[in-house]
């Protein structure tokens, strides 16, 4: 008889959100039960065809059928510094400022490992997308939340972090457009945030995953490398998921200071043989040839918010409108003890499934929340509304 014990790291870990949420989802299916997911942050619509029919040309290059190049195809790294210097204004050497990556996810849980030593500390804005904690604590660092809160738009108060914290602060992390409260960064945080992090020695890695997805124009989301001297402390991981409906093809970036992309790309190495290239090529298609299809897809994502929000105004559930991000930060009802039970109610009551706020990162931060991803059509959203209003 074996008697195997998961590592101490394994045994501190709460279970992974979305992994817990599919569990209890199977469940009432197995019932027989009709689910409406609006819990994770999948696009249900496809993948535009222009980038299918990339990847299958592509696929046929026999050149890419084997490794591809660790960092990654110097046509992609060229198209993604083409493409932030369309969008934001920002020069980046695709040499050795862009590093290709498996999903924005994986560089990510990656980067801590190439900058923290056990015992390090880094401060992860909160409520937060779970792997910015998790993987700081399997490079052994500590982390510090920074909550986010209604009061302050879901900006952190950098000053409210002491001197000798940021002194001792290897990192920081931030994540504008915001999952999940779907906040938004004006420069003049990135501008505060740029002068704190060079001050004090304090690598700033930004999730910027959901910049394209914004609802008007006045909004359109910066990039931190739009602040003058953010390029000697900060790294900004983004992805392809969201923006071209492409989260099962697992391709992202990190762009920005050439030690900090140098670092990730060494861990890299040792952990991964790169993207298939025939998927790069597609993505290089996405990022050349996608702002109309972006376009579209903000279209489609702004008629499902406007119906979203009217719903639930009517329903009685109070939520910010969202500016960015298709997620939608909602308060739970009065009369429920937690966010928890609050959702499970609803998806063994209703069938629909909404993720509980307390899953983010510090469970007191999102407690009392819920999150609702717009992540299905009109009808299914209007069926949705329906069915909670009757709950
Ligand atoms: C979410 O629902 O928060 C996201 O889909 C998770 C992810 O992008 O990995």
């Amino acid at each position: 008889m074996t008697d195997f014990k998961m590592a101490d790291r394994l045994a501190s870990l709460p279970p992974y959100l979305f992994a817990e949420i599919d569990r209890v989802k199977n469940e009432v299916k197995a019932r027989g039960v009709d689910i409406i997911s609006l819990g994770i942050g999948d696009p249900d619509l496809p993948t535009p065809d222009f980038i299918i029919e990339a990847l299958y040309k592509a696929a046929q290059k026999p050149e890419n059928h084997q490794y591809p190049s660790y960092v990654g195809l110097r046509t992609f790294r060229a198209a993604v510094s083409s493409w932030y210097k369309r969008r934001f204004g920002v020069d980046l050497d695709p040499d050795n400022e862009v590093v290709s990556l498996i999903g924005s996810k994986e560089g990510i849980a990656h980067f801590p490992l190439a900058f923290i030593n056990p015992g390090d500390l880094a401060l992860v804005c909160t409520p937060n997308y779970p792997v910015y904690n998790v993987a700081t604590g399997f490079a052994g660092g500590v982390t510090k939340f920074l909550p986010l809160t209604d009061e302050r738009d879901f900006l952190p108060d950098l000053d409210a972090v002491s001197d000798a914290e940021w002194e001792k602060a290897k990192m920081i992390f931030v994540n504008y457009p915001n999952n999940p409260t779907s906040a938004c960064a004006p420069l003049s945080f990135y501008e505060k945030l740029v002068a704190k992090a060079r001050d004090t020695n304090t690598i700033v890695v930004s999730d910027a995953a959901y910049t394209e997805m914004y609802y008007d124009p006045a909004d359109k989301p910066p990039s931190i490398f739009e602040i003058k001297g953010a390029k000697d402390v900060a790294i900004e991981f983004h992805s392809l998921s969201k923006t071209y409906n492409m989260t099962g093809w697992r391709i992202g970036m990190a762009v920005g200071n050439e030690t900090l992309v140098k670092g990730l790309g060494k861990i890299k190495e040792n952990c991964d043989s790169g993207i298939f290239q025939a998927v790069q090529e597609a993505g290089l298609a996405a990022l050349e040839h996608g702002d109309a299809h972006a376009e579209k897809n903000r279209q489609i994502y702004k008629e499902r918010r406007d119906l979203l929000m009217a719903g639930l105004k009517k329903i009685g559930i109070s939520c910010r409108e969202p500016k960015a991000t298709f997620y939608c930060w909602c308060k739970i009802p009065q009369g429920y003890a937690s966010s928890q039970a609050f959702v499970t109610k609803v998806l063994q009551e209703t069938g629909v499934v909404v993720t509980p706020g307390n899953g983010f990162g510090l469970p007191e931060a999102g407690e009392g929340y819920f999150r609702i991803a717009m992540t299905v059509g009109k009808e299914r959203i209007e069926e949705a509304l329906s069915r909670l209003a009757k709950f």
